[in-house]
């Protein structure tokens, strides 16, 4: 497979291919009805059917327009592939679920995707150049995958600093314990690193997407803002923007939206995300908003106009597909691609099929929820991997692959020694589904209450200071 070579990233990944196919399609359909040269559409018609020949190779499937490779994921719920295609796991930046209990399966997504599992060779380099035990997202498999992340550690190794970008779609004023995931492994990045962080509140994004007013979503973005300060990042160090504001603010970040929307193509974002031609504009474009703050000259006041300062974007796997498409533009407008670590799905409460919907309020935990409601939910409806009686389950012991409230505590309980106990204790069968449970709801109770008293602390006028644009507490 000799030229299905990427942008210099190695072999392309079959979605690479896919997209490539889809883009050649789109080429040969506009040389015919532009009535081209014969030889050149010949010569476009010979590289699809070669592209095909590869992408059977590949994928062991034919190529189909709108259906993306293998049986599982991506692509969405506007267009029709979700169903046409012989689909298991579904995952995109709107839509997760999956075909087995066991939640989505990481290590297919991760060759689909085309990224990098973070191995032990990457977690030992991250302990060695930051100088600190790796956190438990990354010691667990929470953060399981990236890219490029080993030039993020060369360069820093050279006293080459790099900033973090993250965000958040701020669709409703409730946040969830899942959304905090992102943010607590932003934070520890932050102080281990000592970098800059910059947080897109993407309000345009969810007006673009919800059934909600301007106004509603601009004021989710000051809510929420207010539970991400929380989490404890520094105002010194960490600037938080919503789309709305920021976009008419600032030229710099204006002009990366417009060079990104000038070299990607509707088929592209087709191909990547499944719109169609009944979506709106704003849609179609959306992406290019998405992909600007991974470029240090979208903001000047941070990076004195500097162009060339490294971008690392801890989030969930489901947004890589907007991190794609920026790496795949970045070359071509002259800019650094940025770096990527990837998280798993915090699940919901009725199992790791789906991920938590901030939208039907007995699958998450909220970060608003008193000690009794946790309680009450946790009992109620967290799926167990316990047997159904007591007799059976000292027997045969419990399942903690399945297991919702086992799960929750690898996120939650940082003490490895304790964790380990429990899952032996419940696969053994020592320990019973409601001990289990009483142990989270012990964990989360004390953790959420402290949010909300941090939280509190968080006044209009903080808010106002992390969103302004202004220098940070760093010189480049
Ligand atoms: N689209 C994301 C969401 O709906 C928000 C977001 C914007 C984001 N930029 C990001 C998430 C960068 C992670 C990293 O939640």
């Amino acid at each position: 497979m000799t030229d299905c070579q990427g942008d210099g990233e190695g072999t392309m990944s079959p979605m690479e291919l896919f997209e490539k196919l889809n883009a050649q399609g789109e080429k040969v359909r506009s040389l015919k009805s532009a009535k081209a040269e014969k030889a050149e559409i010949d010569a476009a018609v010979q590289l699809l059917l070669k592209l095909k020949v590869d992408y059977k190779q590949m994928t062991g499937q034919d190529y189909k327009a709108g259906c993306p490779p293998s049986e599982n994921l991506i692509v969405s719920n506007n267009g029709p592939a979700a169903d046409d295609c012989d689909g298991e796991d579904l995952v995109d930046p709107w839509n997760v679920s999956a075909s087995s209990t066991k939640g989505v399966d990481y290590d297919k997504l991760i060759v689909r995707f085309g990224s990098s599992k973070i191995d032990k060779e990457l977690l030992e380099r991250i302990e060695k150049v930051s100088g600190q035990r790796a956190h438990h997202f990354l010691r667990r498999g929470i953060f399981f995958s990236h890219r490029d992340m080993h030039q993020i550690l060369d360069a820093y190794e050279k006293h080459k600093s790099f900033y973090l970008y993250t965000g958040r779609g701020p669709s409703s004023e409730a946040m969830h314990v899942g959304h905090l995931i992102p943010f607590i492994f932003t934070k520890w990045l932050q102080d281990v690193f000592d970098i800059p962080l910059v947080i897109q509140m993407t309000d345009d994004e969810k007006y673009l997407w919800k059934d909600l007013t301007l106004e509603e979503c601009h004021r989710f973005t000051v809510e929420n803002a207010k539970d991400i300060i929380a989490c404890g990042f520094d105002v010194n160090k960490t600037f938080i923007f919503s789309d709305l504001d920021y976009m008419g603010a600032s030229p710099q970040f204006y002009r990366n939206v417009v060079k990104v929307q000038k070299h990607v193509t509707f088929n592209q974002v087709k191909g990547i995300f499944g719109f169609t031609d009944s979506d709106c504009i704003g849609k179609i474009s959306f992406p290019a908003i998405q992909a600007a703050p991974s470029f240090s000259s979208s903001f000047p006041q941070i990076f004195g106009g500097k162009k060339d300062v490294p971008c690392l974007i801890p989030c969930a796997i489901d947004q890589d597909p907007y991190f794609r498409m920026t790496r795949d533009v970045a070359p071509r407008i002259g800019l650094l691609k940025p770096a990527l670590l990837h998280s798993t799905f915090f699940p919901a409460l009725q199992g790791a099929q789906t991920k938590m919907s901030a939208s039907d309020p007995n699958s998450s935990i909220f970060l608003t929820d008193t000690p009794k409601q946790i309680k009450n939910k946790i009992n109620k409806h967290a799926f167990s991997g316990g047997k159904d009686t007591v007799e059976e389950h000292r027997k045969y012991g419990g399942n903690t692959e399945v297991d919702v409230s086992f799960l929750y505590l690898t996120f939650f309980l940082e003490d490895d020694e304790k964790l380990e106990k429990i899952k032996e204790d419940y696969t053994s069968g020592a320990l019973l589904t409601g001990e289990l449970k009483k142990i989270l709801i012990e964990t989360l109770q004390p953790m959420i209450a402290q949010h909300q008293e941090r939280r509190k602390q968080v006044t209009d006028e903080m808010v106002q200071q992390f969103m302004t644009p202004r220098p940070l507490n760093f010189k480049f």
